[in-house]
């Protein structure tokens, strides 16, 4: 099969080219080789390439900033990913779109379904469901891969932060009244391979097993990392960002699971690799 990798230079991008290499044949496109925003470049590059499938992982990620640059996350996120759809439907290509946790308010007691209803509070969030609206308009044939607390070798990331932090400090607060699902770069990978090899399209939500507050997952870091740094809990309120984050993110893979799909390993288990290969370079 041909894939073509948007955002190839980005965190899962990477990942993604590299991990799907072996079995098919991977096209990635960074920013400087294909502007998502630029329908004719996006479009001449669909046409050059005649993929079977785009894997849309481009995008705005700039969380915080989002809330001030909300044209440019909406320019990216939801009017490149109408291009990416538009473009890949003129060649029949499918697509798989990347999402995220941040769609959901968070407000809900228990693990999101893939159709609970979402409630974006940030613009990141709104900007990205955007995108997953579009990409359902404009395609025939579609996945959407929500994920979330994403970490890998390529990129900036939570544990690279805190593995950071840790070497100049010997203690730290961590907030602990926000719950989610961290996901190695390498297993989301490897799922979205399996998933993109299928017609079984629709709506998923993929992240590594079990869930954590960012305050044990802090915790669990240096644990693995062998790092004696003291980790104190702390509230969202006592630690403010500019964009609202959801209170609870954790995703339920029902449709993982309903599609005969096998759940993703548990994030420590994730974690220990991800940490393996990072700490001996
Ligand atoms: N990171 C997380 O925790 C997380 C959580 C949930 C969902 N996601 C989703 O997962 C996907 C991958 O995220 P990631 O962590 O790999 O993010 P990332 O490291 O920020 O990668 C995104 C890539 O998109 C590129 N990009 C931005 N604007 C572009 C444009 N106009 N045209 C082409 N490329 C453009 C960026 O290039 P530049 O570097 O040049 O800007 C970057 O290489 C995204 O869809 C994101 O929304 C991420």
């Amino acid at each position: 099969m041909k894939v073509l990798v948007t955002g190839a230079n980005g965190q899962l991008g990477h990942d993604l080219v590299k991990i799907l290499s072996p079995e098919h044949e991977v096209i990635g496109f960074g920013r400087d080789q294909m502007d998502v925003c630029d329908l004719a470049s996006v479009k001449h590059t669909m046409e050059s390439v005649v993929p079977d499938v785009v894997v849309h992982a481009a995008a705005y990620t700039a969380v915080d900033r989002a809330e001030t640059e909300i044209d440019e996350a909406f320019r990216v996120n939801a009017v490149g990913s109408r291009n990416v759809a538009v473009a890949a439907e003129e060649v029949k290509a499918r697509v798989c779109y990347i999402s995220t946790d941040y769609v959901f308010d968070g407000t809900l007691d228990g693990p999101y379904r893939e159709y609970d209803q979402v409630g974006p509070t940030s613009v990141y969030g709104q900007s990205k469901l955007a995108g997953e609206v579009l990409t359902q308009t404009l395609c025939s044939r579609y996945f959407i891969v929500r994920t979330s607390w994403v970490f890998g070798a390529h990129g900036g990331n939570f544990v690279k932060t805190m593995l950071k932090l840790g070497q100049g400090r010997s203690s730290l607060q961590v907030v602990d009244d926000q719950t989610g699902c961290p996901t190695y770069t390498v297993d989301l990978a490897r799922f979205i391979g399996d998933l993109i090899s299928t017609e079984k399209y629709g709506v998923y939500h993929a992240s590594n097993s079990e869930a954590c507050t960012w305050f044990e997952f802090a915790k669990a870091i240096f644990e693995e990392a062998g790092q004696s740094v003291l980790v104190d809990p702390c509230t969202t309120q006592e630690f403010p960002r500019p964009a609202p984050r959801p209170r609870n993110s954790v995703l339920d893979h029902l449709a993982m699971r309903t599609n005969g799909f096998v759940k993703m390993p548990a994030w420590r288990d994730a974690l220990q690799r991800f940490l393996a290969e990072y700490l001996s370079k």
